[in-house]
């Protein structure tokens, strides 16, 4: 699936409509994601945050429970915003969930434009590495 074919503003939407299921009463920061699916699913997750605070969910997290509950599949296009709708770009471990659920040339929104996986996270740790 070409980047041309991504509805970026759709993902945007639904990312944004994400973040009103958010947990976040310590950080304060709602954030929602939302990723095209190589067969056109598009799914959504939200941050779920913890009093322990090192047990807090990202929402890349729910997003990858919900690929494979929906029946797996690779990811084709991922956007991550917060409650006014700014993108984010996922943290380290989450670029690491992100990396193993990836389709080839998978593209991430970012303010600077698409990038992909593998501008995000250059020489990744992978399925491969393990015996
Ligand atoms: N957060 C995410 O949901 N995804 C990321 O990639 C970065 C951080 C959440 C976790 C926490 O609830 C809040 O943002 C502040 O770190």
């Amino acid at each position: 699936m070409s980047e041309t074919t991504i509805d970026w503003d759709a993902l945007r939407t639904a990312a944004l409509a994400a973040t009103a299921h958010s947990y976040a009463p310590y950080s304060g920061l709602a954030v929602g994601c939302a990723a095209l699916v190589d067969d056109g699913r598009v799914i959504v997750g939200c941050n779920v945050e913890n009093a322990s605070y090192g047990l807090t969910l990202c929402a890349e997290c729910a997003l990858v429970g919900a690929l494979h509950l929906g029946g797996g599949g690779k990811l084709v296009a991922f956007v991550c915003v917060d409650a006014a709708g700014a993108a984010l770009t996922p943290c380290g471990r989450c670029r690491q969930l992100l990396h193993e659920a990836a389709a080839p040339g998978m593209l991430l929104a970012t303010a600077a434009g698409p990038r992909t996986i593998d501008e995000l996270l250059p020489q990744a740790f992978g399925p491969a590495a393990l015996p």
